[in-house]
């Protein structure tokens, strides 16, 4: 299909965890859009070129390869599409700002500030654009006031379409999504911008759960979103520290108070806390424009959430360490699992980089394995690589271990040969189960001490 076919030019700029498989699904669904992804990173680029794509994620490469070439392109040169473009989505890094005023909690806007001035110098006709990082509420004003200050009479329109895929399942979250949002202001123009969004996804997405509203209503409902999923974890989270103590059974309690329709079954699951990109960084968001906004406890309640996930994370360590007799210095520890959930190589703020740093600051010797993971956690963990062993074989990690920790619910590790794990570590054997995956009584019989999460131990001594 030449140019003339297509009858509009998607860029997206950030060809990353959102903007690489958002774009390929729009391209996928829509042959009739051309769709550029533009990244600084050559060599990521390079790679969406090529088959050896730059993450991990289920069922992605099918997609990429049924519209790349046709009308699917991945390019360096953000220049020459910002001008042909009509549509610009922007899905650059917010990474939370760790300098200056709101360092910790606000989000560093520097990328998404330097990505507003570019298409400001590069423009040479109306676009419009589209915030699909997670961003603070009102940025879409800012960046609309930015863009507006050109001499050039040329109109940028911002609408918010804020992303809620998962890593992992982003393939059929994409394709089946249980919602899209798309805000705009209320305006005429708003709404036109905000319909020719609504139109694309409206390819292969029923209009009924295509919702559209206001600019502040759609930034702000991807934060309080991630924030609500984040509580219900840290909700059964602080209730697996009272199992443990009262030998309840959280999975039977999640179970039973899940099976009540107004409280529903997922995220229930208890584990070593929360990870991924975008939990914290959200809430840290919300506790931020609460206490802008002078509502104390409205933060408060919301920081909480980050304060029992610590807690979570913390409490897996001192139990490990205090079953291992107070003492793992020297001692080898395999860690299973490194990603922040299963089925992504995706490592940002996994609870394993807690769980590693603190056992080696106690001088223990750990071996971690992850079916994808091992490249994101060498660089993760390069300060304290002495302490570090990598290793892609499981059976191998534990070889000679004194502890295996499941840290990722991967199904690799369901259906391992425990058994022969077992003959070849150390004794006393310990199996800390940070994700409840496994048959504890079943682990138990083998004969390790199993420690799950929100039940009590099984010791054998
Ligand atoms: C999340 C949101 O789900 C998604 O809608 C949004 O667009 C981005 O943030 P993601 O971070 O990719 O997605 O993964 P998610 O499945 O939400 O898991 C986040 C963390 O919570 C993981 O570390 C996971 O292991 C943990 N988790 C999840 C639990 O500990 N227990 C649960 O029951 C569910
Ligand atoms: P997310 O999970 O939000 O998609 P990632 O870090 O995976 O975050 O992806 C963001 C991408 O945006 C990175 O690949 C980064 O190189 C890219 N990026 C950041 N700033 C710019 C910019 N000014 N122009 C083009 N790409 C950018």
């Amino acid at each position: 299909m030449s140019n003339e076919n297509f009858i509009k030019n998607i860029l997206c700029i950030g060809a990353g965890y959102v903007g690489g498989p958002t774009m390929a699904m729009i391209a996928a669904k829509c042959p009739r859009y051309k769709v550029t992804v533009v990244d600084v990173n050559a060599e990521k680029i390079k790679a969406w070129q090529a088959d050896n794509l730059p993450i991990y994620e289920p069922g992605l490469l099918d997609v990429v390869k049924k519209a790349r070439g046709r009308n699917l392109f991945f390019s360096t040169d953000t220049e020459a599409h910002i001008k042909s473009a009509d549509i610009i989505f922007v899905s650059v890094n917010t990474p939370t700002k760790m300098y200056g005023a709101g360092a910790g909690k606000t989000a560093d806007l520097q990328f998404w500030e330097k990505t507003a001035r570019d298409i400001l110098r590069v423009a040479e006709s109306d676009k419009i654009i589209v915030e699909k990082s997670t961003l603070p509420v009102r940025t879409a004003e800012a960046m609309e006031r930015i863009l507006s200050s050109n001499g050039k009479g040329i109109r940028f329109d911002v609408v918010s379409n804020p992303e809620f895929l998962a890593e992992g399942t982003a393939i059929s979250d994409l394709e089946n999504p249980d919602r899209v949002l798309v805000g705009s202001k209320e305006t005429e123009r708003g709404r036109r911008a905000r319909e020719s969004i609504v139109e694309i996804y409206a390819n292969w997405i029923s209009r009924d759960r295509i919702i559209t509203c206001d600019i502040w209503s759609a930034e702000l409902s991807k934060l309080v979103a991630n924030a609500f999923l984040a509580q219900r974890i840290s909700s059964i989270n602080s209730i697996s520290a009272l199992c443990e103590k009262t030998e309840a059974d959280v999975k039977k309690v999640a179970h039973a108070i899940g099976m009540d329709s107004r409280i529903g079954l997922k995220f229930l699951n208890a584990s070593i806390g929360f990870g991924g990109s975008c939990f914290r960084k959200d809430i840290l968001n919300l506790v931020y424009i609460c206490e802008y906004y002078g509502l104390h406890e409205v933060a408060e309640y919301w920081e909480n959430v980050i304060k029992i996930n610590e807690y979570q994370e913390g409490r897996f360590v001192q139990k490990m360490i205090h079953a291992m007799f107070n003492t793992i210095a020297n001692k080898r520890i395999a860690l299973f699992g490194f990603a922040f959930k299963a089925n992504t190589g995706d490592t940002r703020e996994s609870p394993a980089i807690y769980v590693t740093q603190k056992l080696a600051e106690e001088r223990a010797h750990v071996v971690i394995t992850d079916p994808k993971a091992i490249r994101n956690a060498e660089q993760d963990l390069k300060d304290i690589r002495e302490y570090v062993e990598f290793e892609t074989d499981p059976y191998k990690a534990a070889q000679g271990a004194h502890a295996v920790a499941i840290l990722t619910e991967w199904d690799l590790f369901k259906t391992l040969d425990y058994k022969k794990i077992y003959e070849n570590m150390e004794k006393p054997a310990f199996l800390f189960d940070g994700r409840n995956i496994l048959d504890h009584r079943r682990i138990f019989d083998i004969g390790f001490n199993v420690y799950p999460i929100g039940k009590p131990p099984l010791m054998h001594f």
